[in-house]
């Protein structure tokens, strides 16, 4: 018995080390360890096995389990092994690894979010509006009268239900007062649309900073000192001058410009906002939607302000033509990363 279990086990060992695939090698481990295996069956003769030899015979029972278990993982672990190093064949894994190329925000995010910090430090707050708008709050309640040509439909894009895309953020204005109490201090940054050409200096559609600031005894005063700290921190130590305007929502209105060399020239003053103090008809119009009194003319008063997000852009970088920002070519948006 013991010889034949000798026998067994080198028959074993050497099928397992002959053996080169993961199903050949199962196929062993069913054959020798298997319930209706060779061991099994090896075992079921320990009844006929003299009691006094029993022990060693059971020693060699295990011995050759253990032994042939053994050879099943070390093989087994050889062919993974095997498998592994093929998978890796021909690559070379300690060259450096090809670089990612690292994203960044594009330039007019950068001056939106600059713009927008700069507003926050002076306790203005984001607002929102929707930019396929209705006539009363991108024009009637913004005192537009209906034959202004900015209504016209060649200068706005109109939908076949009379909703229109906003021409200008300062429709937020008209949405935050309906929605929201006095005192207000809101900006709101978005796109706005108007039938342009296009060309270097316009697009259809274009961003824009609305600023509104309503309160108690607001005064020009207010709206220019942060309008000019505005800028000076924008473009550093600026000359900035308001001309006077006119804009159906504000009065008076000016419109605002900063001193700046671009690009080694000569100083010159470049337009970069419009601005004013709200004009009671608008707080009027407000007040119509509103089942409370609080923006009475009477009590109230305040300034807003819009500028184009763009010509920040354009003026910050020295970008001469508006198309740059959004043909997304990144040899030069690679230049604001
Ligand atoms: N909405 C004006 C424009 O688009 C800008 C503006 C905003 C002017 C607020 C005055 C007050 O040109």
């Amino acid at each position: 018995m013991l010889d034949a279990l000798e026998q067994l086990k080198n028959d074993a060992l050497a099928e397992i080390s002959s053996h080169s695939t993961e199903a050949e090698l199962e196929g062993a481990r069913v054959k020798f360890l298997g319930k209706k295996g060779q061991l099994a069956a090896a075992s079921g003769g320990m009844r006929d096995v003299a009691k006094e030899d029993k022990p060693a015979v059971g020693a060699k029972l295990n011995e050759v389990r253990t032994a042939i278990t053994e050879a099943l993982d070390e093989k087994n672990t050889a062919l993974t092994n095997a498998k592994d190093a093929a998978a890796f064949d021909g690559i070379d894994a300690s060259l450096p690894s090809r670089p990612i190329p690292q994203g960044a925000l594009h330039p007019l995010t950068q001056v939106q979010h600059n713009a927008i910090s700069v507003l926050r430090r002076m306790g203005f707050s984001l607002a929102e509006g929707p930019e396929i708008e209705t006539e009363w709050h991108c024009f009637d309640a913004l005192n537009t009268p209906t034959d202004h040509p900015a209504r016209n439909e060649s200068d706005t894009f109109y939908f076949e239900n009379g909703k229109l895309l906003r021409t200008h953020t300062s429709s937020v204005q008209v949405r935050t007062m309906e929605t929201t109490p006095p005192p207000i201090r809101i900006i709101a940054p978005g796109s706005a649309f108007r039938r342009d050409e296009v060309d270097a200096t316009h697009l259809p559609v274009f961003n824009q900073l609305e600023g509104l600031y309503v309160d108690e005894d607001v005064t020009l005063a207010d709206l220019k000192g942060t309008l000019e700290f505005f800028f000076q921190e924008m473009f550093g130590d600026v000359e900035v001058r308001f001309r006077p305007h006119f804009f159906p929502f504000t009065e008076p209105s000016f419109e605002v410009d900063v001193k700046l060399e671009i690009k080694g020239q000569a100083a010159k003053w470049i337009e970069i906002a419009g601005c004013g103090m709200v004009d009671p008809a608008v707080f009027d119009s407000v007040g119509k939607t509103r089942d409370d009194k609080e923006y009475s003319p009477k009590k109230i008063s305040g300034f807003a302000f819009g500028m184009g997000i763009d010509r920040l852009a354009m003026i910050t970088y020295g970008i001469p033509d508006l198309r740059l920002l959004i043909e997304n070519d990144v040899r030069f948006l690679g230049q604001f990363a």
